[in-house]
């Protein structure tokens, strides 16, 4: 039995951090385990300048802890008017990393995404010739669409013309749910990968119900059905280049989460490797943990592979029932539970 593996300092291929004084605590959790983080755009105002997303570095650069060495990766929000050369000048000057779909109102602060793909086309032919990654949050809006049904409609709505509209646009599925999400990146060409969070690859959605409603356990997309969970697990731990680490981690306060309309987004960035780590255990794949967690992100991105170890030793890790930032309380993913692994840095 594995009880100790060192690694390449992973990183996180989706989180939110969020602003304001939030930002000032929560960006540290992930800093303390990540060296890079590609960071959501999706603010109020959401970034959709090359000055925002520029500023919006700057106030990540000053919040965090310099002893962490943190790189903050930053992501251009993509409205249906959105000014193309905003997204060019960005990624020229090495601002923006990629632009994010949010298709409109599909979740937190999206009201300005994107309400029909085919309004951005000029946007997406100038990423696709610049090389700049598109990432997609994958559901359609339709409300007539079931919730659980959202991202296998996008694939098939969206995706698919998509795809064929821009064969050599780079594009990474974020946060895939879904059997049909993993099997179509699995088929794909090897311009479009996906991230995988923890939550996905732990809970079905007999998580959001159990014994009562479970507002801490709701994000999205949605947590699905067990077979679904199966199905990412074994993308994850597959050993393919085209499945990495994102956490999307989207820390909200306790209050926002228990409330008659909670807020979607789960807090895992406190012990997000400890939660991978947990899963690859369980399927018995630790030997795959690094190259999803610290080579397969970098690797798509075109950007080198980081240097610095860090440890995940099989020893429990307490996580607290609630933490406090500033005067708000977050409660975090695996909130009050052991997690049998232990992260550090060497
Ligand atoms: O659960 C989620 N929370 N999904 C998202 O797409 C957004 C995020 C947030 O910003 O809270
Ligand atoms: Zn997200």
């Amino acid at each position: 039995m594995t009880d100790k593996i060192i690694i390449r300092r992973p990183d996180d291929w989706h989180v939110h951090l969020r602003d304001g004084p939030m930002l000032s605590q929560i960006v540290n959790f992930t800093a303390k385990q990540f060296k890079r983080a590609i960071i959501m755009p999706n603010l109020t105002p959401p970034v959709i300048t090359a000055e925002k997303g520029m500023k919006y570095r700057e106030s990540i650069l000053k919040s965090v802890d310099p002893s962490l060495g943190f790189t903050p990766l930053m992501v251009c929000y993509l409205t249906d008017d959105i000014d193309k050369d905003e997204v060019r000048i960005g990624y020229n000057e090495g601002i923006f990393t990629a632009a994010k779909l949010y298709p409109a109102n599909a979740t937190t602060n999206s009201s300005m995404g994107v309400t029909d793909v085919r309004n951005i086309y000029p946007t997406l032919e100038l990423m696709q010739k610049i090389g700049m990654p598109l990432l997609l949050h994958g559901e359609v809006t339709q409300k007539h669409v079931d919730i659980f049904d959202r991202e296998a409609i996008f694939i098939d709505e969206v995706l698919k013309s998509l795809i064929k509209d821009f064969p050599s646009l780079k594009i990474v599925f974020e946060h895939i749910s879904t059997s049909e999400a993993a099997d179509f990146v699995f088929e794909s060409n090897n311009n479009i990968a996906a991230t995988i969070t923890p939550h996905h690859l732990e809970l079905n959605r007999n998580a959001i119900f159990e014994g009562g409603i479970r507002p801490h356990n709701y994000c999205l997309p949605i947590v699905k059905r067990e077979k679904h969970r199966v199905a990412l697990r074994k993308a994850a731990v597959s050993g393919s280049s085209k499945f990495f680490l994102g956490t999307d981690s989207a820390p909200h306060s306790k209050d926002a989460k228990e409330s008659a309309c909670g807020c979607a987004g789960l807090f895992n960035a406190p012990f997000a490797m400890e939660a991978y780590a947990k899963i690859f255990d369980e399927e018995n794949s630790l030997d795959k943990l690094e190259a999803f967690s610290s080579e397969f992100g970098p690797q798509f991105y075109g950007l080198p592979l980081n240097e610095e170890k860090v440890m995940l030793e099989r020893t429990n890790t307490a996580v607290p029932a609630e933490i406090d930032i500033m005067n708000k309380t977050i409660v975090p993913f695996h909130s009050g539970n052991n997690i049998p692994w232990k992260f550090s840095r060497l």
